[in-house]
């Protein structure tokens, strides 16, 4: 197990701790990033990779746990930024001994770092990491967990849609506008509910045959479209992008027809210039880790034991967030994400200092 640790100010992308893991027997290589604990333990996922080597494992893992710092300062957590990568392909690794291995480790940070699910771990992976670690959340009913996380991410994405949506139209619903979600999964198919109860038009694309026929029987009103090409370059008011990261590169941006962008997936700009490229094209780019934070919200309320109204009521707040950096970035004349990164920083600063008090 290596460490290294840094100094820096917890505002900046220096982080605090990276730890590397390994179990030769059960193949576990494992690196776990802790960006900032300012705030808190510090609380992300574990993504289960066949990256295509270390440098890239490592790479992700300090890109991921930085986004969660400001994720988990942004939606109001007691929370520092932390996440894990578990680098190899989970089809062919994943096993109990495994899992358990990975587990130990986490508990050996005594509590500074809490694990929940990504891509490629799930809520069993979660109970079985837990017979060896108190430090895990995002577990199954049966354990006390909260299950599905992608309804209070979709609420919450529907909250940050109704506050640009204000920002935008001078009033906070999605009445009589066309939204475009790409991408009919876990998350998108709550959002669309939300939408049509709000009494928006829903045009949608999945590449999974068993989501769009989900969606023709479930919502018949919803207009399918082939591809996400078509639905950006079709006449749409909002763009939600609900499926893999990237989702707006130049020549998407160069097609959109929406005067708004938000939506659930992670890690949405392509490179960081699409955004400046987005204003200038006057299209309101609402965060994606400022809305689609609900998900983090729920596994944080499950450390507390899971209550899902005031989980709720706390991804309802993703609309306060969201209307708070919009103004923020018309008064200081940056983009959405700079005002957000300002003010996760600030809460980062103004709380994290507080420790500096003494108590005993
Ligand atoms: N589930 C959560 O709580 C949560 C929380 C925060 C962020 N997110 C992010 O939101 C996004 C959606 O999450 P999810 O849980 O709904 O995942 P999911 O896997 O259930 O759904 C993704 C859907 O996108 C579809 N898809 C994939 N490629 C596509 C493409 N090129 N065009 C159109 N559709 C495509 C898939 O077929 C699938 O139906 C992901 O980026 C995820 O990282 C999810």
């Amino acid at each position: 197990m290596g460490v290294f640790a840094s100094t820096d100010d917890p505002g900046s992308t220096g982080h605090e701790q990276v730890v590397f893991c390994q179990d030769k027997q059960s193949g576990l290589r494992a690196i776990i990033g802790i960006h900032s604990t300012a705030l808190g333990p510090a609380l992300g996922g574990t993504r289960f990779y066949p990256y295509p080597s270390e440098e890239a494992a490592l790479a992700d893992v300090l890109d991921l746990s930085r986004g969660m710092a400001y994720k988990n300062a942004l939606a109001g957590l007691d929370h520092g930024g932390g996440k894990a990568v578990i680098w190899g392909d989970p089809e062919q690794l994943k096993s109990e001994a495994l899992l358990r291995a990975y587990g130990r480790f986490v508990e050996s940070l005594g509590g500074r770092y809490y694990t929940a699910c990504d891509v490629g771990t799930y809520v069993a992976d979660m109970d079985v990491v837990a017979r060896e670690t108190r430090y895990v959340t995002g577990r199954s009913v049966e354990h006390g967990g909260a299950g599905d996380s992608s309804v209070l991410t979709a609420w919450g994405v529907f909250q940050g849609m109704r506050a640009a949506a204000e920002h935008l139209w001078g009033s906070p619903t999605l009445r009589g506008r066309r939204v475009g979600v790409a991408g009919l999964g876990k998350v998108g198919k709550h959002l669309t509910g939300h939408l049509l109860d709000d009494g928006a038009q829903v045009v949608a694309t999945d590449v999974s045959p068993r989501a769009l026929e989900w969606t023709r029987t479930t919502y018949p009103q919803v207009e399918l479209v082939a591809d996400a090409t078509a639905l950006v370059s079709s006449d749409i008011d909002v763009y939600a992008p609900c499926a893999l990261g990237g989702a707006l590169d130049d020549d998407t941006v160069a097609a959109l027809r929406a005067r708004m962008v938000a939506g659930a997936a992670n890690n949405q700009l392509a490179h960081p210039g699409i955004e400046k490229l987005l204003a200038d094209r006057g299209v309101l780019y609402a965060p994606d880790y400022v809305v689609n934070a609900g998900g983090v919200i729920q596994v944080a309320d499950e450390i507390e034991g899971f209550d899902f109204d005031r989980a709720k009521l706390r991804a309802t707040r993703i609309f306060d967030t969201t209307r708070e950096i919009l103004r923020l970035a018309d008064a200081e004349g940056v983009p959405p994400a700079v005002a957000a990164d300002r003010l996760a920083e600030r809460r980062m600063t103004d709380v994290g200092r507080l420790r500096s008090i003494h108590l005993r």
